[in-house]
C-alpha cells in the first residue's frame, strides 16, 4: 500500500473512532450492571486515599494507561505529542499507536522520549508484523526508537479481516510473541483492540511467558464497525453479522484472572470514568486503559486539540477513583483490589 493511502486510512480511523463513539454506539456498558460494595462507615479521610499504582517498575499517580492510538501522519504526531505531554504531566502511562508505518518510512518518534525522559512510554506493533525473521528486528527498532518501557503487540484479527486492506495471514504470531518474550530487552504487553482476549488465548500467552496483557474488550471503540464503514458496500453484507463479535470486559477479566493469577492485567474496552476503573480493579484488573474516550476529550470535531480539556478529564478520573475507594471503605487502590470477588 502506498504511504499516501496508509496516511489517509489513519486519519479516517481517527474520524470514524470519534464518530462511532459520538453516535451513541455504547449507551450502556456491562460495567453498569456491577455495583461496588457500598460502605457507610469508611473511617477514612477522602483526600488521603492512595491511588498510586506500580507498573513497569514505575510508581504512577493512578492505575491508568492511555492506550495506543495512532502515529505516522502529521495529525497523528500532533495527537501523540499532546497525549504524551499530558500523560507525563499527570504521571500516568501512555502508549503510542502502531509504529510500523513511521519506522518503515524511516521516521523516528524519539523526540517524544527526549521531551519526556521520565514518561512511562509504551511502543506498539501489530501481531502480524512481528512474524518471521524480520519481526524481532522491527520490534527492537520500535522499542529502541522511543526507549520504551514496554512494547505492546496488538492482536486484531477481527479488524484485519474486515479492513479493506487488512492482513489475513495470522500464522506464526504465537511463536513470534514467544520469541519477543525471550529476546526483547523490554517487556511486552499483548493487547486486543476492542474485541477482547478470551481465557483460552490468555492461557496460550501465559504459557509463552507473557507477563502483561490488556484485554481490550468489547464495549468501547468498535473496530469491526469502523472498518465496515470503510468497506465497499458490496461487501458489507458479508461482514455485517460480525459487527458485534468479541468478549465483554467483565467476562474477559474474570477469564484472564482465573487463568493467570500473577499476570499484570490491564482492563480496557469502553472505560468512561474513574468509577468504571474502580470496578475493573475490584473485578481483578491491576490497572485500566482508555483510548477513544480520551481522544474525544482531546480533539474536537474540527480537529482542534485541547490538551487542557484532556488534563481536566484525567484529574476528574483520578478523583472518581479516589471517591470509589472511599465509598467502598478501601484506603488505597491496592486494598480495593484485594476486595476482588473473582
Ligand atoms: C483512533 C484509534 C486508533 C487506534 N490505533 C491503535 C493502534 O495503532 N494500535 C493498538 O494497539 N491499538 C489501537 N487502538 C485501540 C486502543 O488502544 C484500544 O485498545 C481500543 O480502542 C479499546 O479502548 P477504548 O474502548 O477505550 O477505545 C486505537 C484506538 C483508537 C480510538
Amino acid at each position: 500500500m502506498s504511504e499516501h493511502s496508509a496516511s489517509q486510512r489513519k486519519d479516517a480511523h481517527l474520524d470514524l473512532a470519534k464518530q462511532t463513539l459520538a453516535d451513541g454506539a455504547r449507551p450502556s456498558h456491562l460495567l453498569d450492571r456491577i455495583d461496588l460494595p457500598y460502605c457507610a462507615l469508611p473511617e477514612l479521610d477522602l483526600p488521603q486515599i492512595d491511588i498510586t499504582a506500580r507498573f513497569l517498575h514505575r510508581q504512577l499517580a493512578a492505575p491508568l494507561l492511555i492506550t495506543g492510538m495512532t502515529g505516522g501522519t502529521a495529525r497523528a504526531d500532533a495527537l501523540n505529542a499532546a497525549l504524551v505531554s499530558v500523560a507525563s504531566r499527570h504521571n500516568i502511562a501512555i502508549g503510542l499507536g502502531s509504529q510500523r508505518a513511521s519506522l518503515e518510512a524511516g521516521q523516528s518518534q524519539h523526540a517524544l522520549r527526549k521531551a519526556h525522559p521520565k514518561a512511562c512510554l509504551i511502543g506498539n506493533l501489530g501481531g502480524v508484523q512481528i512474524t518471521g525473521k524480520a519481526g524481532l528486528a522491527l520490534a527492537e527498532r520500535a522499542a529502541g526508537d522511543i526507549e520504551a518501557d514496554a512494547l505492546a503487540i496488538h492482536l486484531n484479527p477481527l479488524q484485519e479481516a474486515i479492513q479493506p486492506e487488512g492482513d489475513h495471514d495470522w500464522q506464526g504470531v504465537e511463536e513470534a510473541i514467544g520469541r519477543l518474550v525471550d529476546k526483547l530487552a523490554c517487556p511486552i504487553i499483548v493487547k486486543e483492540v476492542g474485541a477482547g482476549l478470551s481465557a483460552a488465548v490468555v492461557r496460550r500467552l501465559y504459557a509463552a511467558g507473557v507477563a502483561y496483557i490488556d484485554v481490550a474488550a468489547r464495549g468501547g471503540t468498535n473496530w469491526a464497525l469502523i472498518e465496515w464503514l470503510r468497506q465497499n458496500p458490496e461487501k458489507q453484507s458479508l461482514y455485517k453479522p460480525f459487527l458485534s463479535a468479541g468478549i465483554d470486559l467483565p467476562d474477559a477479566l474474570a477469564g484472564a484472572r482465573h487463568i493467570a493469577p500473577d499476570m499484570h492485567i490491564i482492563a480496557s474496552g469502553g472505560i468512561r470514568h474513574g468509577l468504571d476503573i474502580a470496578k475493573t480493579l475490584w473485578l481483578g484488573a491491576d490497572m485500566a486503559g482508555m483510548a477513544g474516550g480520551l481522544l474525544q476529550s482531546l480533539e474536537d470535531d474540527n480537529g482542534q486539540l485541547h490538551p487542557d480539556r484532556l488534563s481536566d478529564k484525567i484529574v476528574e478520573i483520578q478523583e472518581q477513583i479516589r471517591l470509589s475507594c472511599f465509598l467502598t471503605g478501601a484506603k488505597s487502590v491496592t486494598m480495593l483490589k484485594k476486595m476482588q470477588n473473582y
